[in-house]
């Protein structure tokens, strides 16, 4: 299953290799399908780390939804997030009363996940759903409640389709560790 990749001289313990990502997008959109979404959906994705993810799962998302961006900042340094979450960005559209698909990169300690989620329902959101490329439940300090996941990763920090390092990688088509050397 384990696969080494160089890119441009860099090497990468490939995860999820781009067809496994793509084959999962329309089974997670049935299971979002599922929850019976009002037609006037808001898709909300967090900034940066969502965005190549949200990207390829709105295409299996009904036509009708809408699209907003939020983006928040976990204080911290490297692969280490600190204590404190803020928001950079906020929304456009007026979440009052409607249902929110909030999207996301990773569920990690689950802070950032929270603190969105808490902002989306105090912007009065009839609910709030939140779906993400990776869960990564061996961090877990904060209660998210439910939410979708397309993958389960183990506790090692990794980087491509959306997620970075230093704001690196994000364009990568898999999920990898990023090897030294
Ligand atoms: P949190 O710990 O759940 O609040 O995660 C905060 C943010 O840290 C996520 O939205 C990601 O941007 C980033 N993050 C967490 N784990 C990883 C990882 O393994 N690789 C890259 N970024 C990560
Ligand atoms: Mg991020």
């Amino acid at each position: 299953m384990e696969k080494t990749v160089a890119v441009r001289g860099e090497r990468f313990e490939v995860l999820l290799p781009p067809e496994r990502i793509a084959e999962r997008l329309p089974s997670l959109a049935r299971e979002i399908a599922s929850l019976e979404l009002a037609d006037d959906t808001v898709v909300v994705v967090a900034l940066k780390g969502g965005l190549i993810f949200a990207g390829d799962l709105l295409r299996h998302l009904p036509h009708t939804w809408t699209l907003d961006y939020v983006q928040a900042r976990s204080y911290g340094s490297g692969t280490v997030a600190s204590g404190r979450v803020e928001l950079l960005r906020d929304l456009e559209t007026d979440i009052a009363g409607r249902d929110v698909l909030l999207v996301d990169d990773i569920v990690d300690t689950g802070h950032t996940s929270a603190f969105l989620l808490e902002h989306l329902r105090a912007r009065g959101a009839r609910q709030v759903t939140l779906a993400v490329l990776l869960d990564k439940p061996e961090r877990r300090t904060f209660d998210v409640g439910e939410y979708l996941a397309a993958f389960e990763v183990p506790d090692v920090f990794v980087v491509g389709y959306g997620l970075d390092y230093a704001e690196r990688y994000r364009g990568l088509p898999f999920v990898g560790v990023p090897l030294e050397g």
